[in-house]
């Protein structure tokens, strides 16, 4: 008897955990899971949720359990495993039946499926939140035919986080990969807030001389103030907890080789094809990269010698240095997002996405809320132009400046907070230096050059000096 409002496949971590959020709101979920004991034991697992989740057996069985028009949740891997799944499903489906991809895909894969996938319908979703977001409240990002996204829209906002203001953190972004691309840049902010936390982490514990607890108290009093937001939360978390194995600070024992599954390095890669700087997400992804790389840095220190010294920098400083980062780095993603609107013909709602990410995502934060207001009172401005914003770095830069250059002067490595203030002081300087830039092109090219007088000589009188 087909009987749910929905089905599920994958029941990893994000999977098992959106299948009981939508059980929980009161819809019935068929499930299924390539390893069928995976199913059994999450259907037996699933408590007072039992009577809303119809485990099955068979990719059929799944199928036949589901009220037509059907929809379907993709919960596996990105990549390969999402296209064997369409290959597989797609046979069993109707042409109203609706396949929504709900991994971390790249946007491209997905205007591919949405163009490909014949005999059904597909969505993209972006799902951020991680499992407890996942279990109680995501925020979603949509891509694909506008009637798709709103034939789920009861489903949708039910499961969804709710920002202060009870708005549901779900909206649709566009056509085809556009809700996976907007997921996509999340991501990229996402690495940048991580590794601007980690550099200022760093300053306070190589450069200071702060143990780890004293480090989680200094994110915690942040957390009472502008930097209010889920990442410095749990980095105050995380940098007071203990290790039950060694009891040392859990932070101390915990390997300085960051993991990645992608996507902040397909922030950069788009970035840079738009033609839209990131240099924050590029430096981020480039810090994950390094960090990889454990024994190249040892050999470097051994070559180099000592690494970081100490230094002496205020509280409030390093607090603003943070505060200055995160607004330079939210800048360049929103123009992002603006410039791939423009390339993809989608029409990205700035303030919209602003507002989706106020609450359940990874990146929620305060200060998304007045960046929603800012961007709703224009949104082909950019950021750092915003009254209140340009106001915030104004009061911000001095710190971040003292504390970028006491930094580096002490040998401390700053990527992320370093390219954050290069690309501001770029664009707050009226005559650049790209005018060397294209003397050299011409010279050694003929690729010409505009001239500041309007006369229309374009080259320059190499002849002589080649
Ligand atoms: C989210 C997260 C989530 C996951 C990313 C990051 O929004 O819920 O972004 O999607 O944590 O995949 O993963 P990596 O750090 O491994 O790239």
């Amino acid at each position: 008897m087909a009987e749910a409002r929905i089905g599920l496949i994958g029941l990893g971590t994000m999977g098992a955990a959106l299948a009981l959020n939508i059980a929980e709101k009161g819809f019935p979920v068929a499930v299924w899971n390539r390893t069928a004991q995976v199913t059994r034991d999450f259907a037996a697992n699933a408590g007072d949720l039992a009577p809303q989740v119809i485990p099955t057996e068979s990719l059929a069985g799944l199928v036949a359990a589901i009220r037509p028009p059907r929809a379907i949740i993709l919960m596996v891997p990105a990549g390969d495993a999402v296209d064997q799944q369409i290959a597989a499903l797609t046979p069993l489906l109707g042409p109203d039946d609706l396949i929504i991809d709900a991994g971390n895909a790249n946007f491209h894969d997905t205007d591919r499926r949405a163009a490909a996938v014949g005999g059904a319908r597909f969505l993209g979703m972006g799902v951020s939140g991680g499992e407890e977001g996942a279990r109680h409240g995501p925020a979603i990002m949509g891509g694909g035919a506008r009637a798709d996204w709103d034939s789920v829209a009861e489903v949708r906002e039910a499961i969804a986080a709710r920002a202060e203001d009870g708005t549901p953190c779900a909206a649709w972004m566009g056509e085809g990969g556009a809700g996976h691309f907007v997921k996509t840049v999340h991501n990229g902010i996402e690495y940048a807030d991580m590794q601007m936390i980690a550099e200022v982490y760093g300053l306070m514990r190589d450069g200071m001389g702060m143990g780890a607890a004293a480090i989680g108290d200094v994110f915690a009093r942040w957390d009472q103030g502008v930097l209010r937001s889920f990442l410095i939360g749990i980095s105050a978390t995380v940098a007071r907890t203990i290790d039950p194995e060694s009891g040392a600070p859990l932070l101390d024992v915990i390997v300085d080789a960051a993991g990645q599954k992608g996507t902040g390095r397909w922030t950069a890669v788009e970035a840079q094809h738009l033609a839209a700087p990131v240099p924050v997400i590029e430096a981020a992804v480039m810090a994950r990269n390094v960090s990889a790389r454990r024994e190249e840095r040892a050999a470097g220190l051994v070559r180099f010698g000592a690494g970081p010294q100490p230094l002496t920098l205020a509280e409030g400083d390093l607090e603003q240095a943070l505060i200055a980062g995160k607004i330079l780095c939210y800048a360049q993603g929103f123009a992002m997002i603006r410039a791939a609107g423009g390339q993809f013909g989608w029409a990205l709602d700035l303030p919209g996405i602003a507002r989706v990410w106020r609450a359940g995502c990874i990146i929620r934060s305060d200060m998304l809320n007045d960046m929603a207001r800012a961007l709703a009172q224009d949104a082909d401005r950019n950021l750092i132009l915003a009254p209140l914003f340009a106001a915030r770095i104004e009061a911000a830069l001095p710190a971040l400046r003292r504390v970028v250059t006491a930094g580096i002067a002490a040998g401390h490595a700053l990527p992320a907070l370093v390219a954050g203030l290069g690309w501001f002081d770029l664009m707050r300087t009226a005559r650049g230096t790209a005018n060397m830039t294209q003397g050299q092109r011409d010279f050694f090219g003929m690729h010409g050059f505009d001239r500041l007088d309007g006369r229309d000589l374009h080259h320059g009188p190499w002849a002589g000096a080649r």
